[in-house]
């Protein structure tokens, strides 16, 4: 992969997991439940009645899962922390016995020479928190604020990169909107007023910790979609730019100073719970931005809604992954140059991508898996491209490193690097973890990279 040189010497090579997804251990050192253990133990709401009660048991197994990471060579780890472990109760009791784990975990990376780099909300809002109105009541983003702030105090003085939220849009409109993931809601007002308070709680992170750990590098993580009309009929020109708003403006204009975009804020019809002041503390300055990228929309006009009332089609392109999301990789180039061009970002990362297939363990052992090997492929060519035409992309994450539950899809969606076998935990890295593991060496060895083959 000749493109590999686009990628500046110090190119960050990282993958991605959250705490949910992953740990297990749900009643272990004091942590209490998170509104996806209340979804997941619903009846319905999760294909095969899974739920995250034990999931990977990366919260007993994680030496072992960094020492995995250490083998693929990444040189940062991007994972999320459990504010229902770290402030379980409504009581703002910081339970130190929960955030030890990420001491320790962060200890252990550094040892290893792999960045940490925590999210602090990764969909797991403490059932409490939920209990008292979650997300759409503005207490919810101050209380958020709060935990920010234990969390920075704790491990401020090791960890410089920080994410503040990861993929806001679920967490509103999928959560509050859709309603297929945790808290389950379907109504619109509730699901604006918590796009609302969740940049506001991402506005009251910055600030604490800021606070706390002066030296930090602090970001956000979007879900960003390109989207496209799916004919050249007028309303699905106007489809796709309502849509355009509802994934991708709604997100990113607030954080960049240009307040909450007209045409949605009257779309949808919701008064924004603002107060004095919020505008400046959701557009407090960041150090980068981080992008998922996983499919663009193609989309028709639907006026039977719900909101934006612009229905997604099926692609053009032949492959889909077990999510049936189309594999378009030029969308994601087109992201990046887009948050460059548009939103003069600085510094960005890909802080996810990935795909799922079905995946299956050979009599032999491995796990072979082409298409998502082709996918990787794929799609660094397409962050290359991006560099070469000016976006300051520092760094990728690849989703995830290991299979997890894949929230309402449960364990059946596999995006690890490596594959994990529910029954025993054992773990197998697929052949497309061992291609990364490739192309990290070659990138850090290659001609002109200055540095040698590390590790
Ligand atoms: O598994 C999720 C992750 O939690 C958030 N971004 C998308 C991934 C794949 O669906």
């Amino acid at each position: 992969m000749t493109e590999l040189s686009a990628f500046p010497d110090d190119f960050l090579w990282g993958a991605a997991t959250a705490a949910y997804q992953i740990e297990g251990s749900v009643t272990e050192d004091g942590r209490a439940p998170s509104i996806w253990d209340t979804f997941s133990h619903t009846p319905g709401r999760v294909a095969g009645g899974d739920t995250g009660d034990v999931a990977c048991d990366h919260y007993r197994r994680w030496p072992e899962d960094l020492t995995l990471a250490g083998q693929l060579g990444l040189d940062a780890y991007r994972f999320s922390i459990a504010w229902p472990r770290v402030v379980p109760q409504a009581d703002g009791r910081v339970n130190q016995a929960g955030l030890a784990f990420y001491d320790r975990l962060t200890d252990r990376l550094l040892e290893a020479g792999i960045r940490p780099f925590p999210t602090l909300y990764h969909w797991d809002l403490p059932q409490a928190q939920q209990d008292r109105g979650g997300w759409p009541e503005r207490s919810t983003a101050e209380r958020f604020g709060e935990y920010a702030a234990a969390v920075a105090e704790r491990l401020g003085d090791r960890i410089t990169d920080w994410a503040t939220l990861n993929e806001p849009l679920c967490s509103a409109w999928i959560g509050h909107l859709d309603g297929t993931m945790a808290p389950g809601v379907t109504d619109l007002t509730a699901a604006v007023r918590a796009s609302y308070h969740l940049h506001l709680g991402h506005g009251l992170a910055v600030q604490a910790l800021r606070a706390a750990a002066p030296g930090a590098r602090i970001g956000i993580v979007n879900n960003l979609s390109p989207v496209e009309p799916a004919t050249d009929s007028e309303a699905d020109h106007a489809a796709a730019r309502r849509a355009d708003g509802h994934t991708n403006r709604w997100w990113l204009d607030p954080i960049h100073g240009r307040g909450y975009p007209e045409d949605m804020v009257e779309l949808y019809g919701v008064d924004l719970p603002v107060r004095d002041g919020d505008q400046e503390l959701i557009a407090a300055p960041l150090d980068w931005l981080g992008v998922n990228y996983y499919f663009r929309q193609i989309v028709t006009d639907d006026p039977s809604g719900p909101a934006p009332y612009a229905r997604q089609v099926p692609g053009p392109n032949g492959g889909h992954t077990a999510m049936d999301w189309e594999v378009h990789a030029p969308g994601l180039e087109q992201l990046l140059l887009r948050v460059t061009e548009e939103y003069g970002a600085q510094r960005l990362y890909v802080t996810e991508n990935g795909s799922a297939y079905q995946d299956t363990v050979g009599a032999n052992g491995e796990v072979h898996d082409p298409e998502r090997t082709a996918y990787l492929e794929d799609h660094l060519a397409a962050c290359a491209r991006a560099v070469g035409r000016g976006a300051p992309l520092a760094g990728y994450f690849a989703w995830s490193l290991l299979d997890n539950f894949e929230w309402a899809y449960g364990y059946d969606k596999r995006f690890g690097l490596v594959h994990v076998d529910y029954a025993t935990q054992r773990r197998t890295v697929k052949s497309s973890g061992r291609r990364y593991a490739e192309l990290i060496a070659r990138h850090r060895g290659g001609p002109g990279n200055g540095h040698g083959d590390a590790r």
